[in-house]
């Protein structure tokens, strides 16, 4: 398999106000983990898959694996303080996996209901141009810059912003060194790959692909997979 992807599902969720870790917590009766993975699998192109998950939650991260992914192309790893460790431990098992990973694929389980047409699309552009390749939707609101208390300091303009979603593609030997050379404290991963001076593109995100992150964006997938439910 030459398309790696690594789903990142050991958060913790506390914003979402939930008892279980946020992966784990169930969107119209289905968990946002078994959402994320669904959509993987239905991709055309076969791929190792990944799943990154708190260390409480390993055997029924595995029993939705199994549940979902065909034998033999899911795998589950524990894992780490920050997102970015977390990463790390599933490209540490791709790597480990022996499979002839050209093209890595990172993405947030808690973009549970990103289509499937947006991980192909990311995986063919970076195989079409070699760079990082980042999802994004153009930004609708007006962003300021502040002093850290009430005073604005400047106003961004909007034309020249991005909303960043994942999944974020990678050629995955690069990646991989871009990584391991990374400082701490990068929050998406198409920082650390351009830290490491390689260029980043962007394909259209999807509205659907909204990082749950709050009760009220739980709402609001719930209202899309009702809509797909149709
Ligand atoms: O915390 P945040 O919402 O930014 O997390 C984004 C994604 O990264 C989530 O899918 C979460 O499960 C994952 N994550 C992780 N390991 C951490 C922190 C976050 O896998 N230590």
């Amino acid at each position: 398999m030459r398309l790696g992807i690594v789903v990142v599902a050991a958060g913790s969720g506390t914003r979402l106000g939930a008892s279980e870790p946020k992966a784990f917590v169930s969107l119209r009766g289905v968990t946002l983990l078994e959402h994320a993975l669904t959509a993987i699998a239905r991709l055309d192109e076969e791929a190792r898959v990944v799943v990154v998950a708190p260390s409480i939650r390993l055997d029924a991260a595995r029993d939705i694996v199994d549940r979902v992914l065909a034998p033999g192309y899911g795998s589950v790893v524990r894992g780490g303080t920050e997102r970015q460790d977390s990463v790390a431990a599933g490209i540490a098992a791709l790597a480990e996996s022996g499979e002839p990973i050209d093209t890595v694929l990172i993405h947030d389980a808690a973009r549970a209901l990103t289509p499937t047409a947006v991980f192909a699309r990311v995986a063919a552009t970076v195989r079409d141009t070699s760079a990082g390749v980042i999802p994004a939707l153009p930004m609708v609101d007006t962003v300021a810059t502040t002093d850290g208390g009430d005073a604005i300091t400047g106003v961004a303009d909007r034309s020249r912003l991005a909303v960043l979603q994942t999944p974020q593609g990678f050629p995955f030997a690069a990646y991989r060194e871009a990584i391991a050379a990374a400082e701490a404290g990068h929050t998406d991963d198409t920082s650390v790959f351009a830290a490491a001076g390689h260029p980043v593109v962007t394909v259209a995100g999807d509205e659907a692909a909204l990082k749950i992150t709050t009760p009220w964006d739980l709402r609001r997938a719930e209202l899309i997979a009702d809509e797909r439910a149709l």
